[in-house]
């Protein structure tokens, strides 16, 4: 799997794109013998359709792809990538100009449609490499592609090689690389200093994979970021014990803590100049005689107390702590990213990264950045109204109001609880491509990171 632009080559043969509405035109223009080949083919100019045309020797002389309508390319994220799966093997060159806008994400598309999981079996795999165009920065494209593979990678890993020390693991291999800081804190340390909820939702699990919370540090200038990954490496539910069909996906409840590593690998490889924070923390929500139950009611490191109402709404238990920890630095931007409801699923489907925030400039900024490298995000809202939903009778609050009205909204404002006084942004994703699509391949995949990585500057004016 090759996710990097080929060498400028001199045999690269010559891509052409071209739209539905220009495409008479342009046929028109052709000599000849290239009309009857291309009328021969069938070729139409729709998304993903892609021909070689040879020379009058038989050989390729250029490639021809379709580039659709301005409908048909807004229900394909990566257009490019669509064309790049279906030509063979061999090194191509842009021969047409695509708007600047979309010819980052365009080149983007093309990388990440080399990507491959790999790990358990081996899969044949011809990729069609693209020359870097002229105006794109490769080292930057490469970058991005890289980090979004590592999401992709930690997802897929079954839990089986991905627990809590396989993602500790992982976060150390990424600091080493970029010269950056780990600290973890495991087992019963976390209640020595004051992480019980990360305690309490990962102790019944075997010791080697015991909970941990896991600080990664890099930069030493400029503004503070903070990103909170939720760990959940499997989530059985604990003893409110997921069905099996809804337990079956569960090595991917590590996904927020992946897109988080893999914007942190972004920032890292890119050198941002801020001052970068990473808090995973990581843990199994298992079965076993020590394992925290319904009813019991936990004191956070922030002095709130909790009722547990479902073992399984874990994340924001975890992820509450980590906030608590996050928010007595006062980084400039906080955020968090994590697979925490069903709802949010529901509520937007697989394609879109629902988030929350209450800062509209924030919105504004990370929209216009989603939509530039088609990483799309929709905001949800931390709705005040509903917070007595999460306000119990014997405790400050629940973790699992009944009924599960607006059950991503609920569980955001739990959230925003360890959050106040700072400007925070919350996603609550999906981390996982249900079918196949250009350059989305069925497994996991990176949500909302792309988009707020593209926002940072604006976010954190650097
Ligand atoms: N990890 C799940 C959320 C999830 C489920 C994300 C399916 C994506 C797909 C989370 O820990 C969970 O189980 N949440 C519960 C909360 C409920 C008990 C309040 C949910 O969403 O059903
Ligand atoms: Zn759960
Ligand atoms: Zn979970």
């Amino acid at each position: 799997m090759s996710m990097t632009f080929a060498s400028s080559d001199a045999d690269a043969l010559p891509l052409h794109v071209v739209h539905q509405g220009e495409f008479g035109s342009w046929l028109s223009a052709q000599p000849q013998v290239v009309k009857n080949w291309i009328e021969a083919q069938d070729f139409t100019p729709a998304v993903g359709k892609a021909i070689l045309v040879p020379d009058k020797t038989g050989n390729p002389a250029f490639a021809l792809i379709g580039y659709g309508n301005a409908l048909t390319r807004s229900r394909t994220r990566f257009p490019l990538a669509a064309a790049a799966a279906n030509l063979p093997q061999g090194t191509y060159t842009l021969a047409t100009t695509l708007p600047d806008g979309d010819l980052e994400t365009e080149t983007l598309g093309w990388l990440l449609s080399a990507y491959l999981f790999d790990r358990y079996k081996y899969k044949p795999h011809k990729s069609a490499r693209l020359v870097c165009p002229p105006g794109v920065d490769s080292a930057r494209v490469e970058a991005i592609a890289a980090a979004e593979a590592l999401t992709r990678n930690l997802i897929n890993t079954p839990a089986s090689d991905m627990g809590p020390a396989d993602l500790e693991v992982a976060a150390q291999k990424l600091a080493s690389r970029y010269e950056g800081a780990v600290n973890v804190i495991t087992g019963d340390a976390l209640l020595k200093q004051n992480f019980p909820l990360v305690h309490a939702v990962g102790r019944a699990a075997d010791r080697p994979r015991a909970p941990r919370l896991i600080d990664l540090r890099w930069g030493t200038q400029g503004p503070k970021l903070t990103v909170v990954g939720k760990g959940v490496c499997f989530d059985t539910g604990g003893l409110n014990l997921k069905p099996g069909a809804s337990m079956a996906l569960m090595k991917k409840d590590m996904g927020g803590a992946a897109t988080a590593m893999g914007l942190a690998h972004m920032i890292m490889a890119l050198q941002l100049p801020i001052q970068l924070r990473l808090l995973i923390p990581a843990v199994e929500n298992s079965v076993s005689a020590n394992s925290f139950r319904p009813g019991d009611i936990l004191t956070s490191r922030e002095g709130m107390t909790i009722e547990v109402n479902n073992t399984d709404a874990e994340g924001r238990l975890v992820l509450a702590d980590a906030l608590t920890l996050a928010s007595e630095d006062s980084p400039d931007l906080l955020v968090s990213i994590a697979t925490l409801t069903g709802a949010a699923r529901v509520a937007v489907g697989p394609d879109l990264a629902p988030y929350f925030c209450d800062d509209t400039e924030v919105c504004h900024a990370l929209e216009h950045a989603a939509e530039l490298v088609s990483d799309p995000v929709w905001r949800l809202p931390f709705w005040s109204a509903y917070e007595k939903m999460i306000e119990p009778e014997i405790a400050d609050l629940d973790n699992a109001p009944s009924g599960g009205f607006g059950g991503s909204i609920t569980a955001a404002l739990f959230l925003r609880r360890f959050a106040q006084n700072q400007r925070y942004v919350h996603f609550d994703i999906y981390g996982w491509n249900p079918s196949n699509a250009p350059a989305r391949p069925k497994g996991g995949v990176g949500m909302g990171a792309r988009a707020l990585f593209q926002a940072l500057p604006n976010l954190l004016a650097i």
